[in-house]
C-alpha cells in the first residue's frame, strides 16, 4: 500500500475552512486506501514564538480536531512532531545538502520574512522548509496531500531526496504532492485575492471550525461579493462568489454548474444564507466532538503516545540507513 503523510501547524486555537477543505478532508479519505501518517507540526510552530501555554493548548486542540474530523487511530498514525526526535536530526543532515540560494527562493519564507521586518526574521523561518522535507522523507511517503501554498516546499523536498540519493545512494522515496484543484486555495472572505490564512487573514476573513454558528453566519453574510448580482463562477471577475461556490460545492458534493443553475434569478442574499447553513451544519458535529475529546486530556495524550510509538519505529529505521550512508560510525 502506498504511504501518505502530511502535517498541520498548531498556530491557532482552531483550524479553518481552508485547512479543512484543502488538506484535512483528503486525509480522512486517504486513510482508507493508504498507509497514513499525520502529525501536528509543533517544531514548525515555534518559528513564530508562541508562549508555552499557547503551544500546549493549540497542540491538544489540533489533535482533538483531527480526531473529531474523522482521523481514526486504528487506520492512521497521528502524532506530535516533537515526540519523534529524528525530525530534528534529519533536518540537520538535509541542511548540509541545501544551498543558501535554494532556501532563500522559498516564497513562503520571503513573505514571512518581509512581514517580520528585514533582519528580525529568525533562522528557523529560513530552515523551515528543510524541516518539512525531513518530515516527509523520514517516512518514505509516496504522496503528500496539501493545499497549493505547500507546493513549492514539496518541490524542494523532491529535489533534496534526489540529491541525497545521488550523492549517497538510494535512500529516500521521492514524494508527489497531492493537491485537489477545486479546493487548493480557499480564499479570505474579505480579500478573495488572498488565501484564507491563520497568520495573515483578518478575523472577518477566516472561518474557524470552532467558531460559534452566529459568528460564522455573520462572516459569510458580510463576505465580499462582487459587482453584478448573478451567482456564477468566474475566478477573474467574481473571485468572491467563485470562492463561496467552491466551498458550497466541496461541502455538499454538488457540482458548481448545478449550483449556478439552482441560483439562477436569485440574488446573493439567498445564496449566502444557504452557504452559511451548509458551513454551520458541517462544523457543528466537529465542534461537539472536539470539545468531548478535549475534556479528557489524559486519554488524548495517550492516543498521541500510541501514534508517536508507531511513527518513531519508522523514523528510526530511516535514520539508521541515513547515518550509515553518510559514514557516521555505528555505536558499539
Ligand atoms: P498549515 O498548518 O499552514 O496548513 C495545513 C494544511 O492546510 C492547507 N491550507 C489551505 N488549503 C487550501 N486553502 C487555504 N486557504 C489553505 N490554508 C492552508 C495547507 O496547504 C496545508 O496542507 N508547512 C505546513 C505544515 C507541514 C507539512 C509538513 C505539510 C509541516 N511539515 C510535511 C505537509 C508535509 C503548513 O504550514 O501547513
Amino acid at each position: 500500500t502506498p504511504r501518505v503523510l502530511s502535517g498541520i501547524q498548531p498556530t491557532a486555537d482552531s483550524f479553518h475552512l481552508g485547512n479543512l477543505l484543502g488538506a484535512v478532508r483528503q486525509w480522512v479519505g486517504m486513510q482508507e486506501t493508504h498507509e497514513a501518517f499525520w502529525f501536528i507540526a509543533d517544531l514548525h510552530a515555534i518559528t513564530v514564538g508562541p508562549t508555552p501555554a499557547e503551544l500546549r493548548r493549540r497542540t491538544r486542540v489540533s489533535a482533538a480536531q483531527l480526531f473529531a474530523v474523522g482521523i481514526d487511530p486504528e487506520r492512521s498514525t497521528l502524532f506530535v512532531q516533537s515526540h519523534v526526535r529524528e525530525h530534528s536530526e534529519l533536518t540537520w543532515v538535509l541542511s548540509c545538502n541545501t544551498g543558501m540560494g535554494e532556501a532563500a527562493r522559498m516564497t513562503q519564507f520571503k513573505d514571512k520574512a518581509a512581514r517580520s521586518g528585514e533582519n528580525s526574521a529568525g533562522v528557523g523561518l529560513f530552515t523551515y522548509p528543510i524541516l518539512q522535507a525531513a518530515d516527509i522523507l523520514l517516512y518514505q511517503a509516496d504522496q503528500v496531500p496539501v493545499g497549493a501554498d505547500q507546493k513549492q516546499h514539496i518541490e524542494l523536498t523532491r529535489e533534496l531526496a534526489r540529491r541525497f540519493n545521488t550523492r549517497y545512494g538510494p535512500t529516500f522515496t521521492v514524494p508527489e504532492p497531492y493537491i485537489l484543484q477545486e479546493v487548493e486555495r480557499i480564499a479570505d472572505l474579505q480579500d478573495p485575492s488572498a488565501k484564507m490564512s491563520k497568520s495573515s487573514s483578518s478575523p472577518q476573513g477566516i472561518l474557524d471550525v470552532l467558531d460559534e454558528p452566529g459568528s460564522l453566519r455573520k462572516k459569510i453574510m458580510r463576505a465580499v461579493t462582487d459587482t453584478g448580482s448573478e451567482v456564477v463562477a468566474d475566478p477573474e471577475n467574481k473571485p468572491g462568489v467563485t470562492n463561496l461556490l467552491r466551498i458550497q460545492s466541496a461541502l455538499t458534493g454538488t457540482p458548481v454548474p448545478d449550483l449556478e443553475a439552482r441560483y439562477a434569478g436569485e440574488g446573493y442574499g439567498t445564496f449566502k444564507k444557504e452557504v452559511a447553513q451548509v458551513i454551520t451544519d458541517a462544523f457543528a458535529p466537529i465542534r461537539e466532538r472536539t470539545e468531548k475529546l478535549l475534556a479528557d486530556e489524559a486519554e488524548l495524550d495517550r492516543m498521541l503516545d500510541v501514534g508517536a510509538r508507531r511513527a518513531s519505529a519508522v523514523a528510526r529505521e530511516t535514520m539508521e540507513v541515513v547515518r550509515d550512508r553518510l559514514g557516521f560510525l555505528p555505536r558499539r
